[in-house]
């Protein structure tokens, strides 16, 4: 549990909700765009909640109309373009640091739920996150390019690593804003919802987070994005040691007991089902679900169809 005192409160806010802490964007005046003082207070809230047990899995959204509308252009540029170099790159780093540095490997779960507008410095702590869900409604992009400049802070880096080059090429180039349901089409946010299912779905996805061990889930997601960047001996080797460490800090009571539920009492299915102390849970089936609603959607067309064939009929041979 942190100790010292909670550090946000004035542009940041956070709700605890059974093990996620919900963190705003909290401008909505000024469609949360992120000013010096913002980055200050996200910086010592991510920082604090690290240790806080209140927080298990961290959702960053907005509060208001947007999710963040990038750098505060008057604040963040135009009021340091005259201040010295080293203060210009003090307020870089506050805000790197806890933007990706910090969040990119954060020892929490951590996801994005993008509400509405996200523009520009948006897109790195967005990309940090691990996982993302957009609303369908959400407008999105890199618009540096339509007041000329080139999309910094990472902005680029974030989007080209999460939709490759054709994409962010096209969007870095053209300025043009995009829908949450396009985001998750390019690979920037894993799904899109309706706006009026975004917290419900986030709410899901961090409790099915939540029923996984957390040292293993840390380990998971940390490898996962480390090895990104290595050759495959050099991972194999990394991925054998973080194993062994997690199973040092904590993980090995689950895995005995999740071996011990299939080999040995052959009462759980690990591809199929998740082991937690709190006993074994059926996993969502994302493949299955999609395909159920595909078969029910082809079912009710068939039908309808159908039923409309006789009436068709009829009326042809009422015009006869
Ligand atoms: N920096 C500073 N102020 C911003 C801002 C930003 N990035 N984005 C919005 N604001 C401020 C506006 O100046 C305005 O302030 P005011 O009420 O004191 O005049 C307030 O937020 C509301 O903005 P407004 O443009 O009136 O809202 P809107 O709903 O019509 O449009 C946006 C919303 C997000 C489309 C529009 O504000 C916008 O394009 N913002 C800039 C986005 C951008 O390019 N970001 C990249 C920065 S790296």
């Amino acid at each position: 549990m942190a100790a010292s005192k909670e550090p946000w409160g004035k542009t940041v806010l956070v709700e605890f909700e059974d093990g996620i802490a919900w963190v705003y964007f909290n401008r909505p005046e000024k469609r949360n765009a992120m000013s010096i003082e913002l980055n200050r207070e996200m910086r010592a809230t991510i920082e604090y909640l690290a240790t806080d047990d209140r927080c298990r899995v961290l959702v960053l959204s907005g509060k208001g109309e947007a999710f963040a509308a990038g750098m505060d252009l008057q604040d963040y540029f135009r009021a340091t373009d005259n201040e010295p170099d080293t203060t210009l790159l003090q307020v870089r780093r506050e805000t790197e640091e806890w933007q990706w540095r910090w969040l990119r490997m954060y020892p929490k779960a951590t996801i994005a739920m993008i509400n509405g507008y996200a523009f520009g410095g948006a897109f790195a702590p967005l990309a940090a996150c691990d996982l993302a869900i957009a609303a369908e409604e959400a407008k999105i992009g890199l618009s540096e390019i339509n007041w000329g400049i080139i999309p910094g802070g990472n902005a680029s880096k974030a989007m080209v690593d999460m939709c490759g080059m054709r994409n962010t090429l096209y969007y870095a180039m053209t300025g043009e804003p995009f829908s949450g349901a396009k985001a998750a089409e390019m690979g920037l946010v894993n799904e899109a919802v309706p706006l009026s299912r975004l917290k419900a779905r986030t709410r899901e996805l961090a409790k099915t987070l939540m029923e996984k061990n957390d040292t293993t889930l840390r380990g998971v997601k940390v490898t996962v994005k480390r090895i990104a960047e290595m050759d495959w001996d050099t991972s194999a080797d990394y991925l054998y040691a973080k194993i062994s460490e997690a199973i040092h800090f904590g993980g090995a009571n689950n895995r005995k007991g999740a071996m011990k539920a299939f080999l040995d009492d052959k009462k759980f299915r690990p591809g199929l089902q998740n082991y937690s102390d709190k006993g074994v849970s059926t996993l969502k089936e994302q493949g299955a679900k999609a395909a159920k609603k595909s078969a029910k959607k082809g079912a009710k067309k068939a039908a309808k169809k159908t039923a409309k064939k006789p009436a068709k009929k009829a009326a042809k041979a009422a015009r006869k």
